[in-house]
């Protein structure tokens, strides 16, 4: 068996120093000057040149770059492969401590052996040890081919590492090249999946799915970032490339704390609660009239400045995180100007997910409500609006963070509740003069209870619209709510950020717990 080639030591410190010097450089070169120019003809940064970008200048602290594989056969008894395709270590992003790996695509396509799967895990064992952040850039052809079944294992120890590190401290994967097969399950199983547009993902790629369903699609289609946000809403954020996504990441960082036993730090606060009359005019009084939700919001957090979460998907629901006050907080938001704000399967999921992270990491979740309803229709029926609908049921019920509810004008049904009313834990809950709290909206609450009378009346229309004033007069207001205590006041729009902000501040101390458990179980 041909064996490594073995450097001799030199005799003095300086020529050790040299050699040290050299193969530092080697591992450093990767798979080698072309390869890594290749890298950058495809618009892509080398491995460490996104760490470099990622983290606070001189933080890097590679481990385990010597490291190296044991495989044998396939002629991989003599070959080199530098750092075996991943750069690890640990690092400071904004002089917090984190812990990053980067898979280096100029090394056999960055594909995972052993080693290199070790190499990751070990890095995500020291973030979960130290309880800070974890941030891979995953840039590779997958399961490296030779070592058969021990790549294969190296993934499985991933993805156990992946769930084991989950509510612990937060997870961001960065799909920064390919990511193909079972591999894309560990950035699934991560927190936030920022992808660059020069990236693909996906279980079996074209060439696959032509030769078992005959389907024609290219690369870009089926698992781009774009398809990803738009379509199948795998991701979280897309970045143009690989400096737009670690700005993303930072951005993200800043909002979260190290692990789930400290809260968010409190920064940059705007402290100015004066009120903000602009909010009087952004929602029509007529419910039929659409607006944007995200002009609320930005009248409602700090300096304007918020993160939109999943920002092409499921447009129906906003989530967001942003700072009141300087606390960093989850949005929630209704939509109306896109589907009037329905929940439907995708906003469900789109949300549970995310109330489920805020609660994790102690931030405070602010609801504001505009919701006419679950999205009727037969394929949101046997699509399973009721499991999917029941995750936000479930996402709200179980969080013990600080939950805020604002409802500015629909708030009907079951949709309500599942955007955090008082009886699923809402600490504080304002609303607008403009709310419609109730069971359901006026015509069609109308249309069911006085079916009789308006059938029987003379004039029908006429019948119909009376009743429909006089069951919109009877409960689609806020003051009914207030009077049985579901709301705790009904407040100008004004000063909708002045009583966030107090809230924020009295709940703050908040402290629940829950029945003890193994574990509660999500509907899915
Ligand atoms: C070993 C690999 C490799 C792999 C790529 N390389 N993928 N080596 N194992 N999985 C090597 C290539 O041989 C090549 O080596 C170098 O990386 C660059 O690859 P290219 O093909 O030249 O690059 P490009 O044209 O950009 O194509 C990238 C690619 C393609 C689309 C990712 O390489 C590809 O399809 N790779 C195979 C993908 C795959 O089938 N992986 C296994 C999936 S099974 P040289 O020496 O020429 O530079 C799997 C199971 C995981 O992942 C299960 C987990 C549960």
């Amino acid at each position: 068996m041909a064996e490594k080639k073995r450097v001799k030591l030199a005799e003095t410190m300086e020529a050790r120093l040299e050699q040290l010097a050299e193969q530092r450089h080697k591992i450093e070169l990767g798979g080698g000057e072309k390869r890594l120019a290749k890298q950058h003809d495809k618009g892509k940064q080398t491995a460490r040149e996104r760490i470099d970008n990622l983290v606070d200048k001189y933080s890097f602290d590679e481990v385990g770059a010597f490291r190296e594989h044991r495989t044998t056969l396939f002629g991989m008894d003599t070959a080199e492969i530098p750092a075996d395709g991943v750069v690890t270590g640990r690092a400071t992003i904004a002089g917090r401590p984190v812990h990053v790996a980067s898979q280096d695509f100029s090394v056999m396509g960055g594909s995972a052996g052993e080693t290199q799967s070790t190499k990751v895990v070990e890095t995500m064992e020291q973030a979960l040890l130290t309880g800070t952040p974890f941030l891979f850039f995953y840039d590779s052809g997958g399961a490296r081919i030779q070592e058969g079944i021990d790549s294969l294992s190296g993934y499985g120890k991933m993805f156990y590492a992946n769930v084991k590190l989950s509510g612990v401290v937060p997870q961001i994967a960065i799909i920064a090249g390919p990511c193909a097969g079972g591999a894309s399950y560990s950035p699934a199983l991560t927190d936030f999946i920022i992808m660059t547009k020069k990236a693909q993902m996906f279980i079996t790629g074209p060439s696959v799915i032509k030769s078992v369903t005959g389907e024609d699609v290219t690369g870009e289609q089926l698992g781009g970032a774009e398809a990803h946000m738009s379509t199948s809403g795998n991701i979280h954020f897309v970045a143009e490339d690989d400096d737009a996504a670690v700005l993303i990441a930072k951005k993200l960082l800043s909002f979260l704390p190290q692990n789930n036993t400290e809260d968010a730090a409190i920064a940059n606060p705007n402290n100015d609660i004066a009120p903000v009359p602009e909010l009087r005019d952004i929602v029509p009084i007529d419910g039929k009239r659409g607006y944007d939700i995200r002009d609320v919001i930005a009248k409602v957090v700090d300096w304007g400045d918020y993160l939109e979460v999943k920002a092409g998907w499921a447009t129906n629901i906003v989530t967001a995180f942003a700072r009141i006050n300087g606390r960093s907080v989850g949005i929630v938001a209704n939509q109306p100007k896109v589907m009037s704000g329905c929940l439907d399967i995708d906003a469900s999921d789109k949300a549970a997910e995310f109330i489920g992270f805020c609660d994790s990491f102690n931030i405070p979740l602010v609801q504001l409500v505009d919701v006419p309803g679950f999205l009727p229709g037969v394929q949101q029926e046997y699509g399973g609006i009721i499991r999917h609908g029941a995750k936000m049921l479930y996402a709200y019920s179980e969080a013990t963070v600080p939950k805020i509810t604002v409802v500015i004008r629909k708030a009907y049904g079951g949709s309500y509740l599942a955007m955090c009313n008082r009886d699923l834990g809402a600490d504080a809950v304002f609303a607008w003069p403009t709310a419609e709290i109730a069971v359901m909206g006026a015509e069609g609450a109308a249309n069911v209870i006085f079916r009789r009378e308006i059938k029987a009346s003379e004039d029908p229309a006429a019948t119909r619209a009376e009743k429909i004033e006089e069951y919109q007069t009877a409960f689609n207001t806020p003051y009914v709510a207030a009077a049985r205590g579901q709301v705790d006041d009904v407040i100008d729009p004004a000063d909708t950020r002045r009583k966030i902000t107090a809230a924020l501040e009295t709940y703050a101390t908040k402290r629940q717990s829950r029945p003890a458990k193994k574990h509660g179980n999500m509907p899915c």
